[in-house]
């Protein structure tokens, strides 16, 4: 029988995803015997897919779009930053049979910017661009950095307003017309514009000078966003590759009770996509 450990991504499109190649870079690393591979779910089969899944003896998911919010939904236990994330990228078969879930796309954000980039947070001004599930689950561990200011800013004005009730106005919330704010040491786009290549109206002056700008998003080209942090003379301006890293090595540490080190799988990946 084959004993070696089952992993996987769900999501739906999933064909681009690079969960499957980080996590075997992280396995071969840590010289761990695990498979993980991409797998096409959509909203409507992830019951029965996930449960498919333990059934057959896999030990962990990633969920990813348009399933993170019921994967919070079918996780028997989560953890705090999951519960207050309201969505799960992570689950965990535990010893005792039921099923964990956890969210570190927040955690992943954070490593990224402050240990990857070296940018830091204590006494910063933050703008959160969106207010859906990736601005969701950033909150939280961002709040946990004594910023100075956290506003979060979106399309739909009320939806911004919604979240910051359900976090008990632990951070501002406002329309784009409404932003008339000193400029922001780190502005983060949490939107999903940059998947159709289009930039949220961000007004002029926004950025602080030698702020830093930070797509959650990421691709092969510079997102819409990257490049209007450039424009603003951002002293750097990033995408979401490093995050998606560090997310990955904090459920790779959960399954796995083993580490890995996510600067060179970083440092790969962008090399593999500059060619
Ligand atoms: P996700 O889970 O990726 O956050 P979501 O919950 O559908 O996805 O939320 C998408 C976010 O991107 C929302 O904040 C949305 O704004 P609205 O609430 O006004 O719809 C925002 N968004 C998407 N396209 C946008 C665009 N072109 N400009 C500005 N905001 C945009």
């Amino acid at each position: 029988m084959n004993s070696t450990d089952r992993y996987a991504v769900f999501g739906s499109p999933i064909n681009h995803s690079k969960s499957p190649r980080i996590h075997r870079l992280f396995a071969e690393q840590t010289s761990q015997d695990l498979n993980y591979v991409a797998q096409e779910v959509t909203a409507e089969i992830f019951v029965s897919a996930v449960s498919e899944f333990f059934a057959q003896g896999g030990k962990g998911l990633n969920c990813t779009v348009p399933l993170k919010e019921l994967a919070y939904q079918f996780a028997d236990k989560k953890t705090d930053r999951a519960e207050s994330a309201k969505a799960v990228n992570t689950l965990v078969l535990l010893a005792n049979g039921t099923i964990l879930g956890d969210n570190t796309d927040g955690v992943g954000l954070v490593t990224d910017l402050m240990v990857n980039h070296n940018v830091e947070l204590k006494n910063k001004r933050v703008l959160i661009v969106g207010a859906g599930g990736a601005a969701r689950g950033i909150i939280d561990p961002l709040l946990d950095q004594q910023l100075d200011c956290l506003v979060v800013v979106n399309r739909t004005a009320d939806k911004a307003l919604q979240l910051a009730i359900e976090f008990n106005h632990s951070f501002e919330s406002c329309g784009f017309n409404e932003l008339h704010h000193q400029p922001f040491d780190v502005i983060l786009n949490a939107t999903s514009a940059s998947l159709s290549n289009e930039l949220p109206p961000l007004p002029e002056n926004l950025l602080a000078e030698n702020g830093v700008c930070y797509d959650l998003a990421y691709g092969n080209e510079p997102t819409a966003f990257v490049r209007w942090g450039e424009l603003q003379n951002a002293s750097q301006s990033l995408d979401g590759l490093g995050m998606l890293v560090e997310q990955a090595a904090e459920a790779f540490a959960l399954w796995r009770g083993v580490r890995p080190d996510t600067k060179t799988v970083i440092d790969l990946l962008n090399v593999e996509r500059s060619v």
